[in-house]
């Protein structure tokens, strides 16, 4: 049995503790905002928090979650009013939308480490996340103007 904090929630879960946290947050707990893109620790789209920390949980095994703070796209603001999630909005950043709430939970975690930062620390803090529509200047202008 594994136990998990997830969004200030507890639950127990029966798999196999290998198992890759994404899987467990999307087939076991259903919610899918967080989402599956290469799988290996390449793209971005899986990003969550672990106690506040941006990790790609597509590559991390559940047993490593426990015991700790699990924050998902769900999580992030419960009226999805999170500063980076208004800015988003003002914006018009997605176009399809697959990686962004990836997008949002890293540059969150970048936020809560650096409240100021400049274009450099957000070129370098969201060098890792793919976005294959090629949002990369709508969401540089959303985190700034979230960080304002
Ligand atoms: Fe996890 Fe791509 S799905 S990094």
């Amino acid at each position: 049995m594994i136990k998990l904090t997830i969004n200030n929630q507890d639950v127990d879960l029966s798999v196999e503790k290998e198992m890759p946290l994404l899987y467990a947050i999307r087939d076991e707990l259903k919610m899918t905002g967080t989402k599956f893109g290469c799988g290996a620790g390449q793209c971005g789209a899986c990003t969550v928090h672990i106690d506040g920390q941006a990790m790609r949980s597509c590559i991390t095994p559940i047993s490593f979650a426990q015991g700790k703070q699990i924050t998902t796209i769900e999580g992030l603001d419960e009226n999805n009013d999170h500063v980076l999630q208004i800015a988003w909005r003002e914006y018009k950043v997605p176009q399809c939308g697959y990686c962004q709430s990836g997008q949002i939970m890293n540059a969150a975690a970048m936020l809560s480490n650096n409240a100021n930062p400049s274009d450099d620390d957000i070129d370098n803090a969201m060098q890792g996340n793919i976005c294959r529509c090629g949002t990369y200047p709508r969401i540089k202008s959303a985190i700034k103007k979230a960080a304002q």
